[in-house]
């Protein structure tokens, strides 16, 4: 009997930063010129994200945003609403980052990207809450998201996305 109540204790109250995934990017309003003076690249960046919830227990994460990154300058970013994902369960959201190149981009290496017609891109967000069990164990939680892509100006797509395990 107290074997399998300590058994029940410790998977119940394990608690584990949730899981983030970047489900898909849809891209909106894309506009470059490789060959313009600065060259530059604007879009709509729709980013779906899921947050995996595997505790036993509710995730309250507050307010916080979401950056797109290029060549390591950010060039986008967008802040969301805090909310809650339920025990056992998953939800997706949708964040908007409205995304332009900006002078702090290396023009040299923009103008080649564009070029090539590949665009490799970086995206981040961090998830931070808490997550409560039963009302009696609460622990902060830090999630994070970061993720590269392609951005193929052919197909106006993202493509070739890769998670960061976390
Ligand atoms: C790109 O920039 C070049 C140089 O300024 C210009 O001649 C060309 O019309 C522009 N192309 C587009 C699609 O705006
Ligand atoms: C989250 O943002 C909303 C809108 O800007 C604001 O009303 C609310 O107070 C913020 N919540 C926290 C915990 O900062
Ligand atoms: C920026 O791009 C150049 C050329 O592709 C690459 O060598 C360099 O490592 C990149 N820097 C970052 C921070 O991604
Ligand atoms: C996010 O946007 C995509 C594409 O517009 C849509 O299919 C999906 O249902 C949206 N997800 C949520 C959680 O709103
Ligand atoms: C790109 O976006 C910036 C910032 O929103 C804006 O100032 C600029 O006019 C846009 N350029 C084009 C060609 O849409
Ligand atoms: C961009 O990168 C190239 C190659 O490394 C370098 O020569 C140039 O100075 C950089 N330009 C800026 C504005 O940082
Ligand atoms: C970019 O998209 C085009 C059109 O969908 C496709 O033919 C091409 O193979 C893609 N490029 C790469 C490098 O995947």
């Amino acid at each position: 009997m107290g074997a399998i109540a300590l058994t029940f204790s410790l998977i119940v109250f394990r608690i584990a930063a949730p899981n983030l995934d970047l489900q898909s990017v849809v891209i909106k309003n894309l506009k470059f010129n490789s060959s313009s003076s600065p060259p530059y690249l604007n879009m709509t960046f729709i980013a779906e994200i899921q947050v995996k919830n595997d505790n036993f227990g509710t995730f309250k994460f507050q307010n916080s945003s979401a950056g797109v990154f290029y060549n390591g300058t950010l060039i986008g970013t967008s802040g969301f609403f805090g909310g809650e994902v339920r025990g056992r369960e998953t939800e997706n959201m949708n964040v908007t980052i409205k995304v332009s190149s900006n002078v702090w981009v290396n023009q040299t290496y923009l103008n080649g990207d564009l070029n090539s017609g590949l665009v490799k891109l970086r995206s981040y967000a961090d998830f931070r809450g808490k997550v409560t069990v039963l009302k009696i164990a609460k622990q902060s939680k830090v999630s994070v998201l970061d993720c590269t892509m392609n951005l193929n100006l052919t197909s106006k797509a993202i493509q070739d996305i890769s998670c960061a395990e976390n």
